[in-house]
């Protein structure tokens, strides 16, 4: 019998649309799931979408849509893209459907049957936007995880015992040193544990987007309870019996971020200890993709979508420049002009380069047959120091792989393109290729099968990273399907002689400027559309005065009133400002960025002259919310301040004697 691999993501929420953020833990999972395949083992990788809870409720209700329309639209367009990056996911969960709410509920009964859940009544500050009960004291108080305001929850709530497992989780962690990785990681839950553990909250009864509690349905359950039974649920658990539970589970590696892992090291564990089900073997927990120096993430707006780097420069330059330049584990920046740089130097003239030139004067000076190295006397000390560093490099490149240090692996790799490169200059193929002497002539086949060789090596290993291009260059090698090939058995000296070359093409054209440009306007314009498609443009002037930007069109009907539709279409809510700065350059404008609720806005306000940036801080604003955006002074300004403007006078904030929670609508 195979040995068997189970390897799952974060399942998304699907509040946002995708971006490279979670195309950083998929191509990651895909990476790792590719190579165990070709490792031999029988391995299942599984990705899906979160898609109960409040804040999806919220965020349907703020696109006009029901949350089955939101979710069904925004977890086809994360399946499509994972599609289009040529993922290897065996299965998709969605949390709506039918498979996963008999799978939860299950899971309930059985945590319920053994005595873990009591009904209590739950006072204090829940955070929508981690879906988190928070030690935080007094209506809005800020989140301690994100810093937004949480909201006051008074409700009968089911409660999980939480509070009896600190013993056995901290024993967890001595005996199963592996099961949180990396240590940084460990240590920041174990030291969490320790802090002592309260009962959770399991269940809300104050909205309805979830799976029922079974038995008492005026309850949902918690949304983390349910996403994170994804990872049974999709193989069966509580549903179907396919075989598929019993095969793979437990889960050999969970990957996530590294801002879920007291969910996932935590409360996961717990649950399944109660259910009485085996644990994962490892939580790999990896950092944040930067852009700009922030979390890339939908509510500050700095996202950057996979789809526009993959029409300019292919899937495997995302991969590769993923795994690459972010050391796994540690946060990493993302920008245009390193991806560019990168996929230059290391895929264009790096390993495009030698495919190109080993395979093109192989074919030029042996009629596209792997030449033999031939007789003792034409080998040099430089020939097997290229096959001695090739492999070193197949151990070494396994352990780090093994060891999830992938920048550091694909450094190794391209060490050996690097020598082999250097290899080609010291021979001069090209001028051995001029000569028709034996001498010579023996020469250049042992130069081009050591260049091969290195090439095929290099080609193999680096498959499940960027597997297009390796599987095109495997072609033009002559060698079949590259996934097929058994990684445990790479060795040198494989390449067998006169193997006849497939049709030589580049793999990774040179990109120039230009490129940059492209994505850039891309992104650009894909921001511009996605605020267009979600918001009406207001036909009818804004209720109070802006500092910033025109008024918009006119009044409707003759006497200038217009109807509750015209109003309606207008959508007004509470923000509280987060951070206020000055804009360099403008002594009227000031930068804001305004918590919504389920996600943060940058605004620009020409209310300079009128307030400081500090006295701004926290305070409670209108914003109109779905106006589309514009730029002033290079910055994009996502919604309006409502404010009155006094005749000559300075612009005076909108704001309220009662404390009103922040995303509320003005009707
Ligand atoms: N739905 C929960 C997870 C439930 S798992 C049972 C959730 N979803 S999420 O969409 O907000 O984020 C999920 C994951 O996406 C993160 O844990 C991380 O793996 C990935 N990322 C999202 N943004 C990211 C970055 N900017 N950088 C790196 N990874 C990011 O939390």
């Amino acid at each position: 019998m195979s040995k068997t691999f189970y390897i799952t993501t974060p399942i998304y929420y699907v509040n946002a649309r995708p971006h490279i953020g979670h195309a950083y833990t998929t191509i990651a999972c895909d990476t790792i799931a590719r190579r165990q395949r070709m490792m031999g083992f029988d391995t299942y990788f599984l990705t899906g979408t979160d898609e109960h809870g409040q804040k999806i409720e919220r965020a349907a209700q703020a696109a006009g849509k029901t949350p089955q329309q939101l979710t069904t639209e925004v977890s086809a367009e994360f399946r499509a893209l994972w599609d289009r990056l040529g993922l290897t996911y065996d299965d998709f969960i969605r949390t709506t459907s039918e498979r996963h709410k008999q799978g939860v509920q299950a899971l309930w009964r059985k945590i319920r049957d053994n005595g873990h859940i009591y009904k209590g009544h739950y006072t204090g500050q829940y955070c929508v936007f981690d879906e988190l009960y928070v030690d935080a004291v007094g209506p809005g108080a800020p989140c301690p995880e994100c810093g937004r305001p949480t909201e006051t929850v008074r409700e009968e709530n089911y409660f999980f015992k939480l509070s009896a497992f600190q013993d056995r989780l901290l024993r967890l962690y001595t005996e199963q040193p592996d099961f949180i990785r990396p240590e940084a990681r460990r240590n920041e839950v174990i030291s969490f544990v320790r802090s002592g553990l309260r009962d959770l909250s399991i269940s809300r009864s104050t909205f309805s987007w979830g799976i029922p509690v079974p038995d008492d349905p005026k309850h949902v359950i918690y949304v983390w309870l349910d996403a994170l039974a994804n990872y049974i649920t999709a193989l069966g658990y509580g549903s179907d019996n396919t075989g598929l539970f019993d095969k793979f589970w437990p889960a050999n590696l969970q990957m996530i971020g590294k801002e879920i892992v007291r969910f996932h090291c935590v409360y996961w564990p717990a649950f399944l200890m109660v259910a009485g089900l085996p644990l994962p073997q490892r939580i790999l927990a990896h950092g944040w993709l930067l852009f700009e120096e922030n979390k890339m993430s939908k509510s500050r707006g700095n996202i950057v979508r996979a789809e526009t780097i993959v029409d300019v420069l292919g899937a495997d330059a995302l991969r590769y420049f993923l795994l690459r330049e972010v050391v796994f584990g540690q946060d990493g920046s993302f920008s245009f002009d390193a991806l560019v740089q990168r996929y230059n130097a290391d895929l264009a003239n790096g390993l495009g380069n030698l495919a190109s030139r080993t395979l093109t004067m192989i074919t030029r000076y042996f009629r596209g047959e792997v030449p033999y190295p031939s007789r003792a006397s034409s080998r040099k000390a430089s020939d097997d120091a290229i096959a001695q560093t090739a492999s070193k490099l197949i151990n070494e490149y396994n352990s780090l792989f093994e060891d999830r240090q992938f920048s550091r692996a694909l450094e190794a790799a391209w060490g050996l393109v690097a020598n082999v490169d250097k290899y080609i200059v010291e021979n001069e193929p090209w001028a051995l290729g001029e000569k028709q002497d034996e001498d010579s002539r023996a020469r250049l086949a042992t130069v081009l099968y050591t260049c091969a060789e290195a090439l095929r090596i290099v080609t193999a290993l680096a498959h499940p990273v960027i597997p297009e291009a390796t599987a095109r260059i495997w072609g033009q090698l002559g060698l079949g399907e590259i996934k097929k090939h058994p990684l445990a058995d790479l060795r040198w000296g494989q390449l067998r002689l006169g193997t006849k070359l497939g049709k030589i093409e580049p793999v990774f054209p040179r990109a120039d400027k230009s490129a940059i440009e492209k994505m850039q306007t891309a992104e650009d314009q894909g921001r511009s559309a996605a605020a267009a498609a979600t918001q009406d443009a207001p036909s009818v002037a804004p209720i109070a005065i802006q500092a910033v930007g025109p008024p918009a069109a006119s009044a409707t009907t003759p006497d200038g009133r217009i109807s509750i539709d015209d109003f309606a279409k207008v959508e007004l809510r509470v923000g509280q400002v987060k951070i206020a700065e000055k804009v360099k350059g403008a002594d009227k404008l000031l930068r804001l960025e305004v918590d919504l609720g389920t996600e943060m806005r940058q605004v620009v306000a020409g209310i300079a002259e009128a307030y400081t940036p500090e006295s701004l801080i926290g305070r409670k604003v209108v914003i109109v919310a779905n106006l589309a955006p514009r730029k002033l002074r290079g910055l994009e300004s996502n919604g309006m301040i409502v404010a009155a403007s006094p005749e000559g006078g300075k612009p005076v904030l909108c704001s309220f004697l009662e404390d009103v929670p922040v995303g509320t609508r003005l009707k």
